[in-house]
């Protein structure tokens, strides 16, 4: 039963290279609405749409819920799905889902949709209950061939599935797909919304970003495809499905100014895809040349600035895709954090500007990265916004120390000349209806699903000393969103210490499974207390 949360997610994605359609998109269809519609009205609180929503999700884990109960034996194990499908499929009304829907509001459901979409759900249940990882395993050991296929996020992809598999990646310049062009498109105008909606109809001239290499693989190249048009070009792929050209979408189809960017790649980005930075730069570099009114082209506005101080041609200060040196990895403000080893939040800034400031240049072939501190400097100062994707539901803000370490909120205040704070917003693309929230909202949000939910932290504890270090890193990575942002509410750290050390039931659990992890989550209050977080 454990499947059907999974399937409801696989469920929810159009698969318009497949002809299959998404339920929740089907089921919105009997009702006479677009499910896009309503997920907009559902942000928006509108509650007919909210309503609406939770009805179409109840429906959606109904009809699922219904099809693996009957694909599943009596102990709850999957039989042979294709068998019962086969027969299932030769008797339209007994098909278990129609039977389900049957009784509810969308009991209209275009039934041949359906049996596409349900036809491929049950290929995906035999794939999520394989269960190949120790029989793999064991293979390994033994020298023997454990079949190769590529990796990557099973609910956007499920056919990485089955675990177990040797696996690899993707052709590196197979990115950014179309599909991964739609969804970046839809994150893209919903974070520009945002920061219109909260600075006075202003769109952001600068966005500050990040590219993780892991992520690009695992979306196919989302994030890099919300660079693409934030500054409004296209990726072209040739015959072979390589991405090696872009070219400028017109401003009356992209319908607003392009957005400039700062792309801060991470080191492992860098060693996977240094084509798609070459690529990213031509295209900054193209956008720059465009002979278009400033106030409809941010990156030429500012490019020509930038060009007029330093003294260089517009190519030159057209340069916004930056990493570490070659063989060099992170800010290591991670580090930092992770060893209380910093004196004061300017010292962190320092580390990143002088680790991150690493220019791949086109026009400079076989130069490799070059450091360009002073663009670097100069093109933060014009942000407005910074911003991170999250397109794991496994792995969010505070569970590793790689987002804070990557994230330029404080540093771009530093170097803004007007001292603002910038926005700092995340993306959620780990459901169908992706979200932009604020960065503090997600910490908050954060904080509350995982450090301060009694659900997670006995779940940790459960598994005794691993899970005080697990408890004691998630307060470590929130001093570090302190440290890198300030978006951290006083009452995380305040409710932090009335569960873990005003408990005296509880702090005597903890000392006594993990001393080593208690005494550091200690100095993590005590160090939070003193820098005033
Ligand atoms: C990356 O995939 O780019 C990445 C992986 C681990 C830490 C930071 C970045
Ligand atoms: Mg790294």
């Amino acid at each position: 039963m454990e499947a059907v949360a999974t399937l409801v997610n696989i469920a929810a994605l159009d698969r318009p290279e497949d002809d299959i359609s998404a339920l929740p998109s089907i089921l919105a269809a009997t009702v006479g609405r677009n499910i896009e519609d309503i997920y907009r009205g559902n942000d928006k609180g509108i509650l007919k749409d909210v309503e609406l929503l939770r009805q179409i999700t109840e429906a959606s884990r109904g009809a699922i819920s219904a099809f693996v109960d009957r694909s599943t034996n009596n102990k709850g194990q999957v039989v042979d799905t294709s068998d019962k499908l086969t027969s299932l499929l030769g008797f339209g009304l007994n098909e278990p889902w129609i039977q389900y829907l049957s009784n509810t509001q969308f009991y209209r459901a275009d039934r041949e949709k359906l049996r596409v979409l349900f036809g491929f759900l049950g290929e995906c249940l035999k794939l999520i209950v394989a269960n190949n990882e120790v029989g793999s395993l064991k293979q390994a050991l033994e020298g023997k061939y454990v079949e190769p296929g590529p990796g990557g996020d099973p609910i956007r992809n499920p056919k990485v599935l089955p675990t177990g598999k040797n696996i690899h990646a993707l052709d590196p310049q197979a990115i950014p797909t179309v599909a991964a062009l739609q969804s970046a498109k839809i994150v893209v105008e919903r974070l520009l919304e945002r920061q219109k909606a909260d600075n006075g109809g202003k769109y952001p001239e600068t966005v500050a970003l990040v590219l993780w290499g892991t992520d690009n693989i695992k979306t196919y190249g989302e994030s890099l495809a919300q660079v693409m048009w934030m500054i409004g070009v296209r990726p072209v792929a040739d015959g072979l499905g390589r991405v090696n050209k872009v070219e400028p979408v017109s401003l009356e189809e992209l319908g607003r100014p392009r957005v400039d960017v700062v792309v801060n790649c991470s080191g492992v980005f860098r060693d996977l895809f240094i084509n798609q930075m070459n690529l990213l730069d031509r295209a900054v570099k193209m956008v720059a040349e465009l002979d278009e009114p400033e106030d409809q082209n941010f990156v030429r506005k500012h490019a020509l600035e930038q060009a007029k101080t330093l003294g260089v041609d517009v190519r030159e200060a057209a340069t916004r895709v930056f990493s570490n040196a070659s063989g060099s990895y992170s800010s290591n403000i991670n580090l930092a954090v992770e060893n209380s080893s910093w004196n004061d939040e300017k010292q962190l800034q320092d580390m990143y500007l002088s680790r991150k400031s690493f220019a791949f240049d086109s026009d400079a072939p076989g130069a490799g990265m070059m450091e360009k501190r002073q663009v670097f400097e100069m093109a933060l100062s014009t942000a407005d916004a910074t911003f991170q994707n999250l397109d794991s539901s496994e792995i969010s803000l505070t569970d590793v120390s790689h987002y804070f370490d990557s994230d330029p909120t404080n540093l771009v205040q530093n170097l803004r000349k007007d001292g603002k704070k910038p926005s700092a917003y995340i993306a959620d693309t780990t459901t169908a209806n992706a979200q932009v929230r604020t960065l503090s909202e997600t910490v908050r949000l954060d904080a509350r699903t995982k450090l301060l939910n009694p659900k997670w932290y006995e779940g940790m504890l459960s598994t005794g000393y691993e899970g005080v270090r697990e408890i004691e890193k998630r307060l470590t990575n929130t001093v570090g969103w302190s440290a890198t942002s300030g978006q951290v509410d006083n009452w995380v750290y305040e409710e932090a210490n009335t569960t873990f050390i005003k408990d005296e039931e509880m702090l005597n659990r903890l000392m006594n499974t993990n001393p080593n992890s208690f005494r550091k989550l200690l100095q993590t209050f005590l160090e939070a207390n003193g820098r005033g977080y």
